[in-house]
């Protein structure tokens, strides 16, 4: 199937790198029409570029910030049919050692960020008589692990802030929540220092880690018709984590 997406208006969320640029360019090539949002605005640019779509530089942790990228998606789709949250940042350290600057961060980016981004976009969504919400929280949310106590904390909030939306949205929006497993991104390139694709995957049914690609594929069977019926899930993403 091809044109899965075919002009539907979409905002992606860390569009810049890894599952959200993987995101950005398969919808791309599904037909959607998209707003992509991200801090890092050197990279944003040439995703934007490579994928003919819009850039919006954005830090999703500050609300007049997201207000005005909103808006800008608005005013060149006319209208809104999906949001897709992949921003997120990643710090491991154990409690004890964590700075509260960095627990700040965390919350900002990973709980604030979508919380932001829902709350504006929803009555557009709504509008649009068939919103979808794609979430990517983590398998942390659900198997939170030692020196990732807060990241874990923010992405078991993001599910339950997910799955809590589910009795406020009404008939007219879909949201489901993609907790991937490891992914090879940016953030976990410090994994491999040293170690080999079997080495790190060895809790895993599937003896690898998975590709950005892999979750765009899930994300695009969440945003389109294909998950018609599927609204407040988490689809655990993680090549069968073992244990
Ligand atoms: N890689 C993994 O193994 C893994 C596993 C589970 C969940 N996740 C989650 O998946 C999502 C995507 O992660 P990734 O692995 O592609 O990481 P990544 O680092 O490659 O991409 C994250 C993007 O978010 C952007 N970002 C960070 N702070 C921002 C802000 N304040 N405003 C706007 N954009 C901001 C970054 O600039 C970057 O482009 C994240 O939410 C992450 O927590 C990743």
């Amino acid at each position: 199937v091809s044109g899965q997406l075919q002009g539907r208006r979409i905002i992606v969320t860390g569009a810049a790198s890894g599952m959200g640029a993987a995101i950005a360019r398969l919808f791309a090539r599904e037909g959607a029409r998209l707003a992509l949002l991200d801090i890092s605005e050197n990279a944003l640019g040439a995703i934007a570029e490579e994928t003919g779509q819009l850039a919006v530089p954005t830090d999703v942790s500050d609300e007049r910030s997201v207000e005005a990228a909103v808006k800008g998606a608005i005013a060149a789709f006319g209208g809104l049919d999906g949001l897709v949250n992949a921003a997120g940042v990643l710090v491991k350290t154990p409690v004890v050692e964590m700075s509260t600057a960095d627990f700040d961060k965390l919350i900002s980016v990973n709980l604030r960020g979508p919380f932001l981004t829902c709350r504006t976009a929803i009555p557009h969504l709504q509008a649009s008589g068939a919103g979808v919400i794609v979430n990517i929280a983590s398998l942390a949310a659900v198997r939170p692990g030692a020196q990732l106590a807060v990241y874990s904390a923010t992405k078991a909030g993001l599910l339950a802030l997910s799955e809590a939306l589910v009795g406020e949205l009404g008939p007219d929006v879909r949201i489901n929540v993609i907790s991937p497993g490891l992914i090879r991104t940016a953030m976990t390139e410090y994994i491999w220092k040293g170690r080999n694709d079997d080495e790190v995957s060895l809790n895993r049914q599937i003896r690898r880690p998975g590709e950005p690609e892999e979750i765009a594929e899930t994300a695009l069977f969440l945003m389109s018709r294909q998950s018609s019926y599927v609204s407040g899930a988490n689809l655990v993403v993680s090549g069968g984590h073992l244990g």
